[in-house]
């Protein structure tokens, strides 16, 4: 018989190596690499042996009648709409996002919001003690919701408790990285045990109808630890994301089989946990109390995450024939003389005596073309001292021609904007949305006819 194989596993990415190495070959991480003893490979190929013996799994056409999944809304609407109205019974649901930035608030609540709706309810913490949850919860004014606490970290003690008597209709697990299986070797964290421990909680959660939900931590580059296994293996994944140093969390899906990814849940960290922020166009309201010229807001997108930012530009006419300065901070200055060009060149605008100063707020670097419309936006508006009306986006990439195109993701740009309180958008003409009026424009001129009122 051959000898069980070690195989080295990254604890980065997951990339599987025959031997050990100081660096990992593929996402070259320094001492990453963990033996792990499982061979995987004769036990699949015990099981799976496909000469025989294997047993007929049924058939079934695509048409074939199928109820619509259960569906428990936690009552806090930001969360339900993130996720799509409501909790699916038997899923499994990963909740990411880095230390500290409130995921076993958001859960105890959740938890308590279930429990005090009737429904059976476990919260497992593997990283605090019983004691610190129910103090955070008297904390939260969650204390009389009648959530079946407890602390642990193995799995099979968790399932043999929760399996007992009626199966819970929530199971949150506090953190995955925390949890052991016996069935397989290693210590807590690593890849093979987060990817065996969320296995048989899943599996628990599909056989039985409970709807599972697991925290998982955020590793530096943006993933859940753990790497993309997780991923695969729950129904839903949502990123809760924000500034520690800030007020404000967004609930966000990344995926979702049981609904859409492009809805966003937003809250505010307060003295008493997570409240909802049902309007949160009143964030950003604030900057916009008076129009001014010179500004345009531009919703851009970050990987799938929209933002919308304030673009500024300033116009200074010289007198004498002095060279007058452009400077572009947090856009490329290249592309901005290309679109003072346009502007030149098509719409009979002149800047050559003007000094021009563009900067996007909040130092934050956009490299989109798209966001080409609201820069020429606020340069018009600055030329000209007429501001762009404050609850408006807008969106579109400047052709030499001076024909505006279409942009990439314009839908969930503008899903975004709605959703964050604006009501108008200057969009290209072949974009569609709902909740937020649009006016089209095929080309620059009739823009730069717009903001000039003509
Ligand atoms: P926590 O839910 O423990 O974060 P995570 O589980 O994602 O690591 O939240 C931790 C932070 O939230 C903590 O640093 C303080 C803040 N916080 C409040 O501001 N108000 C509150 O009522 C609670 C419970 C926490
Ligand atoms: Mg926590």
């Amino acid at each position: 018989m051959a000898k069980p194989k070690s195989r080295y596993v990254c604890q980065a990415c997951g990339s599987v190596s025959s031997r050990w190495q100081g660096q990992c070959p593929d996402c070259a991480e320094w001492n990453t690499l963990v033996q792990e003893s499982a061979d995987v490979s004769s036990i699949f190929a015990a099981r799976h042996n496909l000469q025989g013996g294997g047993r007929t799994v049924a058939l079934v056409g695509l048409d074939s009648p199928v109820a619509l999944p259960e569906r428990l809304p936690s009552g806090i609407a930001e969360f339900d709409r993130a996720i799509g109205s409501g909790i699916v019974a038997g899923s499994a649901m990963l909740v990411g996002g880095d230390p500290g930035i409130g995921k076993s608030t958001l859960l105890l609540q959740v938890a308590a919001r279930l429990a005090a709706a009737g429904q059976r309810v476990v919260y497992v913490s593997g990283e605090e003690s019983a004691e610190q949850v129910r103090l955070r919860a008297v904390r939260l004014g969650l204390g009389p919701a009648p959530v079946q606490l407890a602390a642990a970290t193995s799995v099979r003690d968790i399932l043999t408790t929760v399996g007992q008597g009626e199966p819970p209709a929530l199971l949150v697990i506090d953190s995955i990285q925390t949890m052991h299986s016996d069935l397989i070797e290693g210590a807590p964290g690593t890849v093979s045990q987060v990817r065996a421990s969320a296995q048989e909680l899943v599996r628990f959660a599909k056989e039985r109808g409970t709807a599972l939900i697991l925290v998982g931590h955020v590793t530096k580059d943006g993933s859940i630890a753990g790497p993309r296994v997780l991923e695969h293996m729950v129904d839903t994944v949502l990123s809760f994301e924000g500034e520690r140093s800030h007020q404000y969390r967004i609930l966000r899906a990344i995926k979702n089989r049981f609904g859409g990814t492009d809805e966003i849940g937003v809250f505010a960290m307060e003295g008493a946990g997570l409240a909802e922020v049902p309007n949160p166009s009143a964030l950003f309201l604030t900057q916009r109390a008076e129009p001014v010229s010179g500004t345009s807001i531009f919703p851009a997108i970050e990987g799938t995450r929209p933002v919308l930012v304030e673009i500024q530009a300033l116009t200074v006419r010289l007198a004498s024939g002095a060279t007058p300065r452009r400077a572009a901070v947090g856009w490329d200055s290249g592309r901005l003389a290309m679109v003072l060009a346009v502007l030149e060149a098509r719409c009979g605008l002149s800047f050559a005596t003007a000094e021009v100063y563009l900067n996007v707020a909040g130092g934050y670097r956009l490299a989109d073309p798209a966001a080409d419309l609201a820069v020429a936006a606020a340069l018009v508006s600055s030329l000209a001292e007429r501001p762009v009306p404050s609850s408006c986006v807008v969106l579109g990439e400047i052709a030499l021609s001076g024909e505006i195109r279409p942009v990439a993701h314009a839908g969930l740009r503008l899903k975004e904007a709605a959703k964050l309180g604006f009501e108008r958008a200057w969009a290209p003409a072949a974009v569609a949305a709902d909740g937020i009026s649009l006016a089209r424009f095929d080309n620059l001129k009739a823009l730069v006819d717009q903001i000039l009122g003509r």
